[in-house]
């Protein structure tokens, strides 16, 4: 009796142990054919100037897009996921020291991976959020080229990307955001400048590098990263609809809110917005009351 237990646990845990490696097969195979998908893209060159005050303009970009928050505050490269289950993910030296970019990374390449998400082999470049910066007009995104090409090379290996089992399961399921190119509409020709003044209009340009986590309709909603805290509201229907102008702006700045409570750093990447400038602001403000 007790040995045809045992026999029948066995072979239970033995078919358990079949169905997720098969599953676990299934999955793999689905994520290698998402980052090995090669993509026709029509890169649209644009001049990129290379003066000081675009070299500045840039700068400023880099920081409130939060380049560095993946790429390093001085582009040397930065591993920021590093979990045996999710993965190690690193954004690579964007300096052309030797580890860096070749020396043949021209502006097209920039415009392939900040507009297309895309690597030189034309396949999708992981987790980088190209399908926010595809939006920025052609000052904008020249700029930032402008500014990471005036940098001075560090030597310094990129760390190479390795996707996790649960990692590999999540982003095939799209709950990871990890394959750029796919979230990117590849034909999208964007304006030259769009007018920045404090408006609602500006404010919704601005709002693009807000959506990844607050969701596009800003409503919020569960947390991109596994395991993170919920993702708050900020239309005027939850406690931005309360706030006045100088109280949103010092919530950005501080990540304190007017009701008392401090948000974390890691959650809400307030560090980031704290370099927005009071026009940004401002605009930010106004269209978010708007919605
Ligand atoms: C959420 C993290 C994250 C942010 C924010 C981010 N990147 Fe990336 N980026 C990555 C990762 C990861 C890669 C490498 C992807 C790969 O190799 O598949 C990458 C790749 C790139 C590449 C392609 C390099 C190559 O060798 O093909 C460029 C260029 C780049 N990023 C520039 C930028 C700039 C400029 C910004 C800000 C405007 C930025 N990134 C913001 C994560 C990020
Ligand atoms: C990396 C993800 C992420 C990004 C990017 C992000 N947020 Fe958040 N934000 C959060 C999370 C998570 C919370 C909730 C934190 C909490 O409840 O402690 C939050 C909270 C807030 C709050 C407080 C809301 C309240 O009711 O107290 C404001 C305001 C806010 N975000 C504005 C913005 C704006 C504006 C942008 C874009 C410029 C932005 N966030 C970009 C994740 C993000």
């Amino acid at each position: 009796m007790f040995s045809k237990i045992l026999k029948w646990t066995g072979a239970t845990l033995l078919g358990l142990v079949l169905l997720v490696g098969i599953l676990y097969g299934v999955f793999s195979f689905l994520f290698y054919r998402h980052i090995n998908k090669t993509y026709t893209a029509e890169v649209r060159d644009i001049p990129i100037p290379e003066d000081s005050a675009t070299v500045a303009i840039g700068r400023h970009l880099y920081e409130i897009k939060g380049c560095g928050e993946c790429h390093g505050e001085r582009l040397e490269g930065k591993v920021f996921v590093n979990d045996p289950a999710l993965g190690k993910i690193a954004g690579n030296n964007l300096t052309y020291g030797k580890g860096g970019l070749p020396a043949n990374f021209n502006n097209k390449s920039w415009l392939r991976a900040l507009r297309h998400g895309l690597n030189a082999q034309n396949k999708t470049l992981l987790l980088m959020p190209s399908e926010e910066f595809n939006r920025l007009d052609d000052h904008d995104i020249a700029a930032i080229i402008a500014f990471c090409k005036a940098q001075p090379p560090i030597d310094q290996p990129s760390t190479p990307i390795k996707i996790g089992p649960v990692g590999k399961v999540l982003s095939v399921l799209g709950k990871v955001p990890l394959f750029a190119a796919e979230k990117i509409d590849q034909h999208q020709v964007q304006p030259a400048l769009i007018t920045k003044a404090p408006t609602a209009a500006y404010g919704k340009y601005l709002s693009v590098s807000c959506t990844g986590c607050h969701q596009p309709s800003l409503t919020g909603g569960p947390n991109p990263v596994p395991g993170g805290v919920a993702v708050a509201n900020i239309t005027a229907s939850g406690h931005v609809g309360k706030w006045s102008k100088e109280e949103f702006i010092a919530t950005l700045r501080t990540g304190k809110t007017p009701e008392g409570k401090q948000l974390q750093a890691k959650d809400m990447p307030w560090p980031m917005t704290a370099k927005y400038t009071d026009e940004e602001l401002a605009a930010l403000y106004l269209y978010l009351r708007s919605l």
